[in-house]
């Protein structure tokens, strides 16, 4: 496949940045989207250009570490799908791909297509824990969890913090990705001696952290890769309204 790439490049934070069209030609259809841009970041190194910078990690979904809008779309056209995972038969031969970072202005860009989301862990920081001594690992079954809950903290545990929820949502909220991280503990009998404490801090890090407001706009979940749902936005409204009292 032959590809166009149209890359959001900036030196740093203070560049203004600016859009640069690159030609990619030959590019297998089972290649990944970051290793297309692998193989173009050793051209570039080759011809004395600065190579294009993105974050990575695992490269299988899982780390959380990718993630670019493609399109205009947080992590491509494939739903349910982080960048890493996402492959360059979804596209055509002879496309034209726009590729940018996370725009947020609580993600502010390091460089080309890496953000800095230290905000993240600062609402994890507020709240992301259990002070209960946990000790050795406990029998099983010593704390029996309802099935119905215990399946509902492992899909909001599934959140790898991606940011992708951020950068999709027109208000720049990061309100699925509190509310995964809430739900995961409000659900579980462990989360709850600081079940209250705990929603109240980490929407004060939210806001504090420029963060914007969430209307229900749904955005965040159409492109989460891990299906974090907006019922959990609705547990956390309610959990912070009750520890408001
Ligand atoms: S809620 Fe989804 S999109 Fe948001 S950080 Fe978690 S995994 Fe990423
Ligand atoms: S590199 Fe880890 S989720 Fe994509």
């Amino acid at each position: 496949m032959d590809i166009k790439l149209r890359v959001w490049r900036q030196t740093g934070p203070s560049d203004k940045g600016k859009m640069v069209s690159y030609e990619v030609k030959d590019v297998s259809p089972d290649a990944s989207f970051l290793e297309m841009l692998d193989v173009l970041n050793e051209r570039l190194i080759l011809e004395g250009d600065e190579p294009i910078a993105f974050d990575h990690d695992c490269r299988e979904g899982i780390c959380g570490m990718c993630g670019m809008m493609i399109n205009g779309v947080a992590h491509g056209p494939l739903k349910a799908t982080t960048t890493c995972q996402l492959h360059m038969r979804h596209f055509k031969d002879g496309d034209t791909i726009d590729v940018e970072p996370w725009r947020s202005a609580a993600f502010p860009v390091v460089r080309d297509l890496v953000v800095d989301r230290r905000a993240f862990d600062g609402i994890i920081q507020a709240g992301g824990y259990i002070t209960a001594p946990t000790g050795a690992a406990p029998d099983a079954h010593a704390m029996p969890v309802p099935k119905a809950d215990a399946d509902a903290a492992f899909e909001a545990a599934t959140c790898i913090g991606c940011g992708a929820c951020v950068a999709a949502c027109p208000n720049g909220s990061a309100m699925l990705f509190t509310a995964a991280k809430v739900g995961h503990l409000g659900l579980l009998p462990q989360g709850q001696p600081e079940r209250d404490s705990r929603v109240l801090s980490m929407i004060e890090a939210h806001d504090e952290a420029g963060f914007g407001g969430c209307t229900n706009a749904g955005e965040c979940t159409t492109v989460c890769p891990k299906g974090i749902p907006l019922t959990l936005i609705g547990r956390l409204n309610s959990d912070y309204r009750k520890a408001l009292r």
